[in-house]
């Protein structure tokens, strides 16, 4: 089977195609094409993701990596075709005029591609990005009449710990699913969310804390900001952090670090340092070296506030496992100091590896897969029915 999996949550515009291979109880993957086209140099300028600009940049992206994706999978021969259902196509992309004339010029010369299936993001994320994934995906169902399968980006996020980076061609068992005993508690951190999730089956999730303010890719974002560090900040504290000491003058919050709960709130933590930045300016002592030092003191903050938490919900659910994803696992930070922490709990943790980290398409198609294909007891939805969720919740 060849599933065409796309991702227009955010600011990555990402397509890839995967074959999968099922024998006996074992399934493997093999990419045969995964393009992304990062917008990020686009939205540096406006210190965050301009929702109308990543909207018009998917829009502008989509159809020049299928044609791509389609010649590296060798799924593309030129010939004339007639499309029959032309005007519900144009229905569907009715506020996307461009998008739906390259779409069509491609389409109208290529044999039908031998794609079985279509996954597409349909939140959470931004509103006007998602709806340009899901309606590229619901032109290019009726096109080629094959379903769709919406999928959640943090489910997503969450499988992408079974992705491997030397995946082009290769074939893999990425589904190899049989290792894994639940419950297990998965730390969910990005731009958009940090959550805790337990996890009592692939599939089958139940959220038992989040933020009650800011994501903690967010508040890297922003204190990055203030330090004249450019979006996205997070990877940029963290190499400034790796040049910081301990300073007795610079002392961040560790908020609702003893509230008892799995909630979390980052928004003080960021008040506090643009005080904290705002007082050092004034007194002219904000220097580069000050600067790696609050860079620093924020990432033990972060990270002594996302262990304590995700520790006593490992403890509490007795749980066979932990999982750590979302863009800012790539924090290499972070994610060391669990790893030490781990050791004190005979589980294992499980993370993605540094390239599926951040928002990508192959993470789509597995959780797409894993939750529609293996455990079938969802059926896909009539493709008129999909629609983008901007709050989509696991
Ligand atoms: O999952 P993701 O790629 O997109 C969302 O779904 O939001 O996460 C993006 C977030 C950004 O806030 C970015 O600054 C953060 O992940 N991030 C990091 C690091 N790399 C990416 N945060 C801290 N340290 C990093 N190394
Ligand atoms: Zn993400």
């Amino acid at each position: 089977m060849n599933i065409l999996a796309i991702e227009t949550s955010c600011d990555e515009t990402a397509l890839s195609i995967i074959q999968t291979h099922t024998y006996e109880n074992n399934t493997n993957f093999k990419v045969l094409s995964d393009l992304v086209i990062s917008q990020i140099d686009i939205h540096a300028e406006y210190g965050g993701v301009f929702p109308a600009l990543a909207k018009r940049e998917h829009a502008k992206n989509l159809v020049p990596l299928l044609k791509q994706a389609l010649k590296e999978a060798n799924l593309y021969t030129e010939k004339k075709i007639n499309i029959e259902n032309l005007e519900k196509i144009e229905g569907i992309l009715e506020r996307e005029p461009e998008l739906y004339k390259s779409l069509i010029s491609l389409l109208q010369n290529i044999e039908t591609p031998s794609i079985d299936m279509i996954m597409v993001t349909y939140g959470p994320g931004l509103a006007p990005a998602l709806w340009i994934g899901v309606n590229f995906a619901r032109a290019l169902s009726n096109i080629w009449n094959i379903p769709i399968i919406p999928v959640n980006h943090m489910e997503g996020h969450i499988t992408s710990i079974l992705l491997k980076e030397n995946y082009l061609n290769q074939e893999h068992a990425l589904l190899d699913l049989s290792e894994f005993s639940f419950p297990i508690i998965s730390l969910l951190i990005s731009g958009g969310h940090t959550q805790l999730v337990l996890i009592k089956n692939w599939g089958v999730y139940e959220i038992i804390g989040e933020t009650i303010d800011d994501a903690v890719g967010e508040a890297f974002d922003k204190v990055a900001r203030m330090l004249g560090m450019d979006y996205p900040g997070g990877p940029k504290i963290s190499t400034a952090a790796q040049k910081g000491f301990e300073n007795e003058n610079i002392a961040l919050p560790r908020p609702m670090i003893n509230s008892g709960d799995y909630r979390f709130s980052f928004s003080g933590l960021k008040t506090a340092a643009r005080y904290l930045i705002d007082d050092l300016q004034k007194e002219k002592k904000l220097n580069k070296q000050i600067i790696y030092d609050i860079a620093r003191e924020f990432e033990h903050a972060v990270t002594e506030v996302l262990i304590k938490k995700t520790m006593s919900a490992v403890e509490a659910y007795n749980v066979q496992g932990l999982i750590i994803a979302g863009g800012v696992s790539a924090n290499k930070f972070i994610i060391k100091a669990f790893k030490q922490k781990i050791e004190e709990y005979n589980i294992p943790l499980y993370l993605p590896e540094q390239k599926m980290c951040g928002d990508n398409s192959l993470m789509i198609a597995t959780a797409g897969f894993i939750n529609h294909v293996e455990n079938k007891q969802k059926a896909t939805i009539p493709e008129n029915e999909i629609v983008a969720v901007g709050n989509l919740k696991l």
